[in-house]
């Protein structure tokens, strides 16, 4: 990859940013409606299923032209041309980051190696249609003879989050004899709980990790394998039919004991947040069916192709990229919230937040220099209407400059109509309230909405299986724009490792008393001294 030399801060548009933020104040969302009658045709995109109306923004055309230049001085398109190509743009893990790869059609690939990737996608993919057609069909059966009513997914982070938001956002098409259980957390409640109700003759655990050494995971694997055995007698319960591995690791998990052919492998180049996409999504094709799946990669392929050749101006990832830039460097914005108007949707905070802030959670440049701007928001939301009866006091009269993501699907065909027009327009309503405020009444100035609180609205023409698929990458691809923006790699996630071996080193009985920290060594003696 060759970069030119960037630092997002040292250039002629931040320079010109910065200034026009000085200035920004003086105008108001509001005042930019009256003098630009099509701000909102101008300011809208429409792709696939999927409309961006980003006219609510506190932005004049100015500021757009600036942050579009911004994007011309930075290395963006030489990244994203690099990502794309699978070049090893993850430099301190050495790997290239080809999640693309996994929603590509044969014509997408032109070069040997790119043909070759594409033939390991299908056998991967294969394998996936193969499996999840044989337990939908009832044709998988556990070790007593009996179809599969219940998948566990064991799997933490990427390996779960995805999976868990997709088969919630489409319950529309999930079978109805199937459900899908989630577990990620260490808590043993959590699985306990879970396997507790379930009959162990008709349940298969999908243990999903991508390099099967996450100790959540193989703990929780670990108590389903103890349950087996016990409730059916089994001997190693990982070697039966009631197991299914889903890694990049087939050598652990062969070590592990699931047999080889129900290891569904998916490639290194793929990174733990963005493997919905892959055999990951295995419980996503059992919910939803193949075809449906590939449906979900068909709406992300159209949303890569979108991010690859639409002219940046209306390029719906660079857009909404560039206007958190604007909010977060220019504006101090600390956070930025994601509001579904559906409450299939209510894990895409949880989602949104691995990918945004693991991703873009960084303060080391690319060349391994301290960065000198902020980089990734605090991501943070919740459902509306939900979301209006709890935080929205502070959207609305706090302190803080938060803007706001909110999405819905004009149509729902779980709802009707009645209660989903009461749905979009509480949406509306409150985008609407949020940007043009309203002056106190005489005497009350605790009724005043300060107003020009700016907004992104998202409208599905409905939350197919392939508009979702175009949603997530959208925001994949956000993602990518501002951490190539910020000259930063937002495909590692050293931040998350020594906590990791902290824990590891107080659970390690030898270490317990040794160099820690005096707050936690008493607080480790307090637990130790009261636990029953
Ligand atoms: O600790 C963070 C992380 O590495 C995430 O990036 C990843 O999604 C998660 O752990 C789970 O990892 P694995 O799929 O290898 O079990």
């Amino acid at each position: 990859m060759k970069s030119k030399q960037y630092s997002p801060n040292e250039t002629v548009a931040w320079r010109n940013l910065e200034a026009l933020a000085q200035d920004s104040t003086k105008t108001t969302i509001a005042d930019l409606f009256k003098s630009e009658t099509d701000r909102t045709e101008k300011m809208s995109v429409e792709i696939g299923g999927i409309v961006l109306d980003f006219s609510k923004n506190l932005v004049s055309q100015d500021v757009l032209t600036e942050l579009m230049a911004l994007v011309d001085e930075s290395n963006l398109e030489t990244h994203r041309d690099a990502m794309f190509a699978g070049e090893s743009i993850n430099s301190t893990e050495d790997r290239a980051v080809l999640h693309a790869a996994l929603r590509a059609e044969p014509e997408d690939a032109n070069t040997p190696q790119e043909k070759e990737r594409n033939r390991l996608v299908k056998t991967q993919l294969d394998h996936v249609r193969e499996v999840s057609e044989k337990i939908r069909s009832g044709g998988w059966q556990g070790s007593t003879g009996k179809s599969i009513t219940d998948i566990v997914n064991i799997g933490i982070g990427g390996s779960d989050l995805g999976p868990k938001l997709a088969c919630n956002g489409l319950a529309e098409f999930a079978h109805p004899d199937i459900n899908i259980h989630f577990i990620s957390n260490v808590d043993g409640a959590e699985i306990l709980t879970t396997l507790a109700k379930l009959n162990p003759e008709t349940t298969l655990i999908t243990v999903a990790s991508k390099t099967f050494t996450t100790q959540e995971t193989l703990l929780n694997a670990k108590t389903a394998i103890n349950w087996f055995e016990t409730k059916l007698g089994l001997l190693s319960a990982q070697s039966s039919p009631h197991f299914i591995a889903l890694t990049a690791n087939r050598d652990n998990a062969v070590s592990y004991g699931i047999p080889e052919s129900q290891i569904l492998e998916f490639a290194e180049w793929v990174g733990g947040r963005y493997s919905l996409w892959s055999s990951i999504g295995l419980s996503i094709a059992i919910s939803i069916g193949f075809e449906r799946f590939s449906d979900m990669l068909a709406g992300a392929r159209e949303m890569d192709l979108h991010f690859r050749t639409a002219p940046i101006d209306q390029n719906m990832p660079v857009i909404m990229a560039v206007l958190g830039i604007w909010y977060t460097n220019f504006l101090n914005a600390q956070s930025s919230a994601v509001i579904p108007y559906c409450e299939r949707l209510l894990l895409l905070p949880s989602y949104l937040q691995q990918l945004d802030m693991e991703s873009n959670g960084k303060s080391t440049t690319l060349e391994g220099e301290p960065v000198s701007y902020n980089t990734g928001p605090i991501l943070w939301g919740q459902t509306g209407t939900n979301g209006q009866h709890a935080f929205f006091q502070l959207l609305h009269q706090g302190t803080r400059l938060v803007p706001i993501d909110f999405i819905a699907a004009v149509n729902d065909n779980l709802s009707n109509k009645e209660h989903h027009r009461v749905l979009l327009g509480n949406m509306l309503g409150q985008s609407s309230a949020l940007m043009m405020g309203q002056p106190a009444p005489k005497n009350q100035p605790y009724r005043f909405y300060e107003g020009n609180k700016p907004s992104n609205t998202l409208l599905m023409n409905s939350l197919s299986a392939k508009n979702f698929g175009a949603l997530v990458a959208l925001y994949e691809h956000k993602v990518f724009v501002q951490g190539s923006l910020w000259n930063i790699n937002s495909f590692d996630q050293w931040g998350v490792e020594l906590g990791k071996k902290m824990a590891n080193e107080l659970l390690d009985a030898e270490h317990s008393d040794g160099n820690l920290d005096p707050s936690t060594k008493r607080l480790f003696n307090y637990i130790d001294s009261n636990s029953l």
